[in-house]
């Protein structure tokens, strides 16, 4: 098992009604090379639920497990070292570096890696990927100068740059219409099987959540399996 999210509850204070309990009690496990969706309404608290999966958010109780190893015990430093290795992230907008080439951009996770086999695997990896998903002619141009389809592709290389086990991907289509949406899904579920990466999606897209291994719906604080 990859990841097991173990009963978390978190609350955020709220001046209008005292604590308001976003996520409680809930829990998920996650076998190696699966595919998850989470689907829910906006508000429902999808996104914290990634960022406490990726450890940029704590959880008031509970805990997660990646590969057995608990998480949210791990110093910061420990964590950003933990993050850059095992986890890739994808968002909403790209965020992509403006005043960096693609190729750049791509290959910023893998300045970090001491280890210097690691480190010539991460850029060839990132290489290849961006040759594999179309884009490696336009490596040398900057984000300005690309489509937003294109720079959210290039956010996914970046994401796996330094083969991570974990993929998160909170709602990576939202920016984009429905061609390059449908673009950008097809190459997380590709990669999902190809490279074996774990990928958990969170998305508004009913049709694109059915694609993965399974479906949940955040619905008071909990998952409940969508058939
Ligand atoms: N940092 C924060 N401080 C206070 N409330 C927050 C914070 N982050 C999220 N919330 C609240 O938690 C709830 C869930 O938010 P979020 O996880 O972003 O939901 P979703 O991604 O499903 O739209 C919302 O009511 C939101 O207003
Ligand atoms: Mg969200």
């Amino acid at each position: 098992m990859i990841l097991n999210v173990e009963n978390i509850s978190k609350s955020y204070a709220s001046h209008r009604s005292g604590d308001r309990a976003v996520l409680s009690g809930l829990s998920l496990q996650v076998e190696e090379g699966e595919s998850v969706a989470i689907v829910g309404p906006s508000g429902s608290g999808k996104t914290t639920l990634l960022n406490i999966i990726g450890t940029l958010d704590h959880p008031d109780e509970g805990r997660v497990l990646f590969k057995g190893k608990d998480v949210t015990h791990f110093s910061s430093r420990q964590l950003a070292a933990f993050r850059n290795r095992e986890i890739g992230f994808v968002f909403q907008q790209h965020h992509l570096f403006p005043q960096c080439t693609l190729l750049e951009n791509v290959l910023m996770p893998t300045i970090p890696l001491k280890d210097s086999r690691l480190k010539a695997e991460s850029i060839h990896r990132g290489q290849e990927l961006l040759k594999r998903i179309g884009i490696w002619e336009q490596r040398h141009q900057k984000p300005g100068e690309l489509s937003g389809g294109e720079c959210q592709r290039a956010a996914v290389v970046r994401a796996l740059a330094n083969g991570p086990g974990l993929l998160l991907a909170d709602e990576p289509t939202g920016a984009l219409d429905q061609k390059n949406s449908g673009l950008l899904a097809e190459l997380l579920f590709e990669l999902n099987r190809t490279e074996g990466v774990t990928l958990i999606l969170v998305t508004h897209d009913l049709r694109l959540a059915a694609r993965a291994g399974r479906v949940f719906l955040l619905e008071n604080g909990r998952l409940v399996r969508r058939p």
